[in-house]
């Protein structure tokens, strides 16, 4: 029996030296030292033998196991030795190479613009309030005093859904009366970021979808005289603080007086360029005070509350204070242009 042992083990270990992957190994174990495995076989002849024999095989079948156990880890290492190995040398791999540098995203253009806007008036009290893109008739202009057949509402201006109540807004100001209808009868002081969208040829000079920042002051004593110190200071913190401004009055129909804010160009000091088309100014924003019907749509007493608004191009500020000549660069994707940015 002992020879059977010896045997066994020769055997179990030649097998073993031969057995080059994981099924292979597997197989081997489940012959030498699963439950039915050889060694179990011998030990079936263990009742056979005289009394005094049987301590000393069972001993030595002890021994065999697992030395056979041992002789399975030791396999079990080394193949994973070999796998490493051949995977390092096949997969080779020089930590010695310089690692290609990750590109950078960057913020957009007019989202760097927008966020100094709105960071100046945010330091001057207004926060920013969110409003849809997509609007009602009612909203965009109804509720904003355009007349009924006002050419604004044409076709031609605005994106039209299936349903002809529903458009994507031409501006943000119909975010004034979400806002008013919200806070009533609470002062106002709000900027309203955001895209809008016009049904225009696209040319260097105007786009099919453009940012506007609305801004809305309302409460019991704002006058003119706010709206210019106001836009004033904003012009200043924006441009620096020996810009030159105008107002120019102009028409709209929810402000009531309506003004235009020019700076003086900052390219030619007023001397007059092809940016300034010789005028010495830039016009940057519209604005005016909030009229009388868009307050009381808002839920406000006219008689009781005033309030000013304005909107501003951030993509026409950006254009003026990088010198980009064409609007279409914005939405073009072109990464040679917003990586100057
Ligand atoms: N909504 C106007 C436009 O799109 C701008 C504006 C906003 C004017 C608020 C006055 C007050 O041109």
């Amino acid at each position: 029996m002992q020879e059977q042992l010896d045997k066994l083990v020769e055997q179990a270990l030649a097998g073993l030296s031969k057995v080059l992957d994981d099924q292979e190994l597997q197989n081997w174990r489940i012959r030498y030292l699963g439950r039915s495995a050889e060694v179990g076989k011998v030990l079936e002849g263990l009742p056979k033998l005289p009394a005094e024999e049987r301590p000393a095989v069972g001993r030595r079948v002890n021994e065999v196991k697992s030395s056979l156990e041992k002789a399975f880890d030791e396999k079990v290492q080394a193949l994973r030795l070999q796998a490493l190995e051949r995977s390092l040398g096949e997969e080779k791999l020089d930590v010695t190479l310089p690692g290609l540098p990750p590109k950078r995203g960057r913020i957009h253009p007019s989202t760097q613009t927008m966020r100094e806007i709105i960071s100046i008036w945010a330091v001057m009290g207004f926060q920013v309030y969110r409003s849809r893109e997509v609007e009602t008739d009612e909203y965009n202009f109804g509720l904003l005093n355009f007349p009924p057949h006002h050419p604004a509402r044409d076709m031609q201006d605005s994106f039209y859904t299936t349903d002809p109540e529903v458009i994507l807004r031409t501006h943000t100001s119909p975010g004034q009366i979400h806002v008013m209808r919200e806070r009533a009868p609470e002062p106002i002081r709000v900027v309203l970021p955001g895209m809008c969208f016009r049904h225009e040829q696209i040319t260097a000079r105007s786009e099919i979808q453009f940012n506007q920042i609305e801004g809305l002051a309302v409460g019991t004593n704002i006058t003119m005289a706010d709206l210019k110190g106001t836009l004033i200071a904003f012009a200043r913190l924006f441009f620096g603080q020996d810009v030159r401004t105008r107002f120019r009055a102009s028409y709209f129909p929810f402000t009531e007086p309506s003004a235009e804010l020019d700076i003086e160009c900052f390219v030619c000091g007023g001397d007059g360029c092809p940016v300034c088309k010789r005028t010495g100014w830039l016009e940057i924003l519209g604005s005016g005070m909030v009229h009388p019907t868009v307050l009381e749509n808002g839920g406000y007493d006219p008689s009781i509350y005033s309030g000013f608004a304005f909107g501003m191009g951030p993509e026409r500020i950006t254009m003026l204070k990088h010198g980009i000549e064409d609007i279409r660069y914005f939405w073009g994707n072109d990464l040679r242009f917003l990586e100057q940015f």
